[in-house]
């Protein structure tokens, strides 16, 4: 692991140029995701790996690292002080060529259970974890917020297609041409595999906002773990937003393909802030293909807390 993170410095030399976005499979994608498409698609899962798996920018990171502190937080405290989260955590289907691509990281982690991020749309993911009978732990987030969120990501993060401003960037948005395809696939399809597969998990970051012990309960009882009410605090209180903003481990400031002075990883986290970016005419026409979107789902959202 000690060469694997030292690999991710070679970007500093080597500052990517943007990637652009194609059709794959009927998903808008980069290369990134499909380099190792082969190795991604033959995938070995295990019957305990447990798959996170998230529209981009809906609290991938934050699910992570809790169910990391749940997992290992105890057992290995050194992780938390020597490898970043996304090390502990592989994202499968990326290949951002300096870094191994996240199977063979997935491949040679110690751990049991193993944790492994997605962000593919369900109908992509590897059917192992189908086979196995995985527990998938799937996070979503309002449309407004991750949007706004996604936002801020593309234009720090150089290894995103260029964003362009805000309102071409809202209208790609709805248009569903962003990398990893449309949010709205993307959260109604995973909600309707729930229906035939037991073992996903269905969580809301607006949930995890307003409430965040009563989620961790529910999450705990999904996995069959009972931590002690001081181990249940450790967690809460090591992912609080602060805490995962100043923690290095957390805060994605190893890598230098994101420019934290453009907007840092860990941004605002909060429920409600695209107040602050949607117009009153941006904010009525987004409703309105939201609500033909969305129209054949029983799905719904909080767009407050
Ligand atoms: P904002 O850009 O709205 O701040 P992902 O990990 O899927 O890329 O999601 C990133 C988003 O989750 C960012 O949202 C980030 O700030 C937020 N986030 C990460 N950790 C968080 C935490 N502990 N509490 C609340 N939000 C968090």
């Amino acid at each position: 692991s000690e060469n694997l993170c030292k690999g991710l410095y070679l970007f500093t030399t080597e500052l990517p140029t943007r990637p652009l976005l194609f059709d794959f499979h009927g998903v808008s994608m980069t290369h990134h995701f499909t380099d190792n498409w082969e190795k991604v698609q033959s995938f070995q899962a295990r019957p305990d790996d447990i798959l996170i798996a998230t529209y981009p920018k809906a609290g991938t990171t934050w699910i992570s690292y809790i169910l990391d502190l749940l997992y290992f937080g105890q057992s290995a405290p050194e992780r938390q002080t020597s490898l970043p989260i996304f090390m502990r955590v592989p994202f499968l289907e990326s290949d951002f060529r300096v870094l191994p691509p996240g199977t063979e990281v997935a491949d040679k982690l110690p751990t049991s259970p193993r944790l492994i991020k997605t962000h593919l749309p369900v109908q992509l993911v590897p059917k192992s974890f189908w086979e196995q009978n995985c527990r998938v732990v799937y996070v979503a987030r309002n449309a407004k917020d991750n949007v706004v969120s996604y936002f801020h990501f593309d234009r720090m993060n150089m290894v995103e297609p260029e964003p362009g401003d805000c309102n071409n960037f809202l209208q790609r948005f709805m248009d569903g041409k962003m990398v990893f395809g449309p949010w709205y696939d993307h959260v109604t399809s995973w909600w309707e595999k729930k229906q035939t597969h037991s073992k996903i998990h269905y969580m809301f970051y607006e949930d995890m906002i307003e409430d965040m012990g009563r989620e961790l309960d529910g999450l705990c009882s999904f996995l069959g773990l009972s931590p002690s009410e001081e181990e249940k605090e450790r967690v809460i209180r090591g992912s609080q937003f602060d805490n995962m903003k100043n923690n290095n481990m957390a805060n994605y400031s190893s890598i230098p393909v994101m420019d934290f002075k453009i907007s840092p990883f860990m941004r605002k986290g909060k429920v409600g802030d695209w107040k602050n970016h949607f117009t009153v005419a941006q904010n009525e026409q987004f409703d309105e293909e939201y609500q033909a979107k969305m129209k054949n789902t029983n799905l719904q959202f909080r767009t407050a807390v």
